[in-house]
């Protein structure tokens, strides 16, 4: 695997790869992030991966000062899933000056569920995407479903700029007992990482009830609200939304998906299931 550490250097080694599948992350890999390469294979002559922890997405509050960075045992991740190229730029190559020009995703889309508790949080994930789609200019672009909403932003980014790329979407990877892989996982302790698989089961038991009939979604968000607020979570949302464009169901045969974010102490946990 090559290591690029420049713009230059990435679309020189890009401009020779032929047709180019790219994930785009923030390192800490595990094997939500090695399936999602794998996937990228089976669209591509070759795989780009980046790792950049963009600060532009992180609120003053959040973990960006604390978020895991692992550059060595990742590289030996991607080498192993048989990426061909890591652009892995440092900020001074990313942000040289402060970075004035950003993406404005539709407020309709970027401002509710993950965006009304992390304000700008689109605005920055759409920025750097923005910018590494053009530093890479791959064929396909590759995401994951556990960040859900940021799937759609991007998808839409996509289709109203007229970028020449195709998104595809990666199926969430759970551990055993159901907790999507994230790598704020890290920061749960042995007691909340038995715990945080309650989330899973809420949003599990939403589904199951949904797809028996029951449309009483306010019902629903409610009781596993108050489930998660019992065992000491502090629930930030539980939502049944449609898959299209997450605004609330309005059509009975809309196809739906059921949303949650919560913290744990002090770990933000998200998950979402289609129904
Ligand atoms: O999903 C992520 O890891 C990040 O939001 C992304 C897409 C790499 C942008 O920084």
């Amino acid at each position: 695997m090559q290591i690029h550490t420049t713009i230059d250097s990435m679309r020189r080694a890009r401009q020779a790869a032929g047709r180019c599948a790219f994930v785009p992350t923030m390192g800490n890999l595990h094997a939500g992030h090695i399936a999602l390469m794998r996937q990228a294979a089976s669209h591509a002559d070759a795989v780009i991966a980046s790792i950049f922890v963009n600060r532009l997405q992180f609120g003053p509050s959040e973990d960006f000062d604390k978020y895991p960075r692992t550059l060595q045992a990742d590289c030996e991740m991607l080498e192993a899933a048989g990426v061909a190229h890591l652009f892995a730029p440092d900020e001074a190559v990313m942000y040289p000056s402060r970075q004035n020009y950003h993406v404005e995703p539709d407020p309709a889309q970027a401002t509710a569920l993950e965006g009304a508790h992390r304000a700008g949080h689109f605005r920055g994930v759409a920025t750097v995407v923005l910018k590494l789609l053009n530093i890479v200019q791959p064929d396909v672009a590759l995401f994951g479903k556990k960040d859900y909403q940021q799937l759609m932003v991007l998808r839409n980014m996509v289709s109203q700029m007229a970028l020449p790329v195709d998104i595809v979407a990666g199926e969430t990877v759970r551990a055993e007992d159901g907790l999507a892989l994230s790598s704020r996982n890290r920061y749960l302790s042995d007691a909340e990482r038995a715990e945080a698989v309650r989330l899973s089961r809420c949003l599990n038991r939403i589904r199951d009830a949904v797809r028996a009939g029951n449309h009483d979604f306010d019902a629903l968000e409610r009781a596993a609200m108050s489930e998660l607020a019992t065992h000491d979570w502090h629930p930030d949302y539980i939502a049944v939304r449609r898959q299209l464009d997450l605004q609330a169901p309005a059509a009975p045969d809309d196809a739906l998906v059921v949303l949650g974010a919560a913290r744990l102490g002090s770990t933000r946990l998200i998950d979402n299931l289609e129904i």
